[in-house]
């Protein structure tokens, strides 16, 4: 795949190729539950709900464009996960997907734990009451001070991505008079099917430590050598929006192998294994990702049979998804500006946001869907494109789409399953003013992270 499918220029793709977008849908007016969040539902005015609250009046009230989560449906798949992996297993929200006080609270209360990958990510997490013992600390350049405030506050265990931090981690700890808990990240070999900017696990990448030619092994005998580690299991994350499972498991039992050298170097079972994130959701009609329990039931089998087929206890498995818990909970509104009929080609919708509220397209060539939420309509499917207020060609939220040929200024359209890396990734390129999130339950409305002002901007800029 091209790394620049939207190359900057005057034009994208002004020939169609064949087979590019699928058919039109046969209603326009229907939202597909796959892509959408549990409660959002068609009102008999025609629009949209979510949580009961009807898109327009959010609109009123908290302006657009704004990220919408559904807490209930938050709630219901962080459960799911939690579920499906039972006591014996331990789920790891990534907060990279998104992270705000709120979400630490509802995952507090729903027994999952959190992954964090900054200072940023460990300070939001502490201050929202995360007992710090359920916090893995990620990262493949944590500074010292970030490592010195990850050991002081305890967390659950900080996972090693190199060799220079075996040694770090051991020293600050050391001088804090702690021994932290650790877990080594490997790099498994296993090139996970995806957009290469986001596959993590084949060699030439910056994280981990590889499994080829004894690398992890060796890390593996320099952190049991230092006291100031306790060195608890092997963590592998093979990538990112995966649908099929043989990744996970090359993954598995390859880092299975390694515990059993392990176990054979240095009499010691390792009792823990993260198999990581990156499990796939529906960004459109065409995604069928697994639920939950399949992927609890599939990890859990491949690690158990390779465990006893090397004769090790099975160690305790912790997966680590962002996107398959926030990903489908929410949706961006946004308000329909310029309509630009390009005869011939398609037309293009200008909404108030853009590539500073979802980058994802630009970056990856992500596919999103679209659907008119204000209203609904009886007219013909037309061919859009939905494209931000930025200026460059390549800010586009949804590359092929159908809405109704009466779209119109005003209108309102929404794109679901901008739950996970939109509102973290957002930025103030051309200065604006990135949106609130805001959640949704049982008829009540609060925003959770508020939409950023001016004067916020002129804050920073210190002149
Ligand atoms: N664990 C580790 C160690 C990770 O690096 C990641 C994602 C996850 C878990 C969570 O992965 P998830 O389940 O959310 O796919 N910005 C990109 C994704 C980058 C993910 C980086 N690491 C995107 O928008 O697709």
């Amino acid at each position: 795949m091209s790394r620049s499918a939207h190359p900057a220029g005057p034009r994208h793709a002004d020939v169609l190729p064949e087979g590019h977008y699928s058919a039109p849908p046969t209603d326009l007016n229907a939202l597909d539950p796959k892509v959408w969040a549990e409660t959002v539902t068609r009102t008999e005015s025609g629009a949209v709900s979510v949580g009961g609250l009807d898109v327009t009046r959010l609109a009123e009230e908290f302006g657009t464009p704004a990220y919408f989560v559904d807490e209930t449906d938050f709630r219901a798949r962080a459960r799911a996960w939690r579920t499906a992996f039972g006591h014996d297993a331990d789920v790891f929200y990534a907060g990279k997907a998104f992270l705000s006080r709120a979400v630490v609270r509802w995952l507090y209360e729903e027994g999952l734990n959190l992954d964090v990958c900054s200072g940023g990510e460990l300070t939001t997490a502490l201050s929202a009451g995360m007992p710090a013992d359920r916090i893995a600390f990620h990262g493949n350049n944590k500074s010292e001070a970030e490592i010195t405030r990850a050991v002081e506050a305890g967390v659950g265990r900080i996972v090693l991505d190199s060799f220079q931090e075996i040694v770090r981690v051991a020293h600050i700890a050391q001088g804090l008079g702690r021994r932290q808990r650790v877990q080594i990240r490997v790099t498994v070999g296993v090139e996970a099917h995806t957009h290469e900017f986001i596959a993590t696990a084949h060699e030439d990448q910056k994280f981990g430590i590889a499994l080829a030619g004894g690398r992890a092994a060796e890390a593996v005998r320099r952190a049991l050598s230092l006291d100031g580690l306790e060195l608890v299991g092997i963590h592998s994350h093979i990538g990112s929006q995966i649908f099929d499972m043989a990744g996970f498991e090359v993954a598995a039992r390859r880092v299975v192998s390694l515990l059993a050298q392990v176990r054979d170097e240095h009499g010691v079972e390792l009792p823990e294994i993260d198999l990581g994130g990156g499990l796939g959701i529906a960004y459109t009609s065409d995604d069928d990702p697994r639920e939950p329990h399949e992927i609890a039931k599939a990890l859990g089998e491949i690690v158990t049979r390779e465990c006893e087929a090397a004769r090790l206890r099975t160690p305790r498995i912790s997966v680590e998804p962002g996107r398959a818990i926030v990903g489908p909970t929410a949706f961006t509104l946004y308000e329909v500006g310029t309509v630009k009929p390009l005869e011939g080609l398609r037309t293009y919708v200008s909404v108030d946001g853009g590539m500073s509220d979802n980058i994802r397209t630009a970056l990856y060539d992500a596919e999103y869907s679209v659907a008119l939420v204000s209203r609904t309509s009886d007219a013909e499917p037309m061919l859009v494109r939905v494209v931000g207020k930025h200026c460059e060609s390549g800010d586009i939220v949804v590359k092929d789409a159908f809405l109704p040929a009466d779209l119109a200024t005003g209108d309102l359209i929404a794109v679901p399953a901008t739950g996970a890396y939109c509102r973290s990734m957002a930025s103030n390129y051309n200065h604006a003013l990135r949106p609130p999130v805001v959640a949704v339950r049982d008829g009540e409305a609060r925003v959770i992270v508020r939409r950023e002002t001016e004067d916020d901007l002129l804050r920073l800029d210190v002149g």
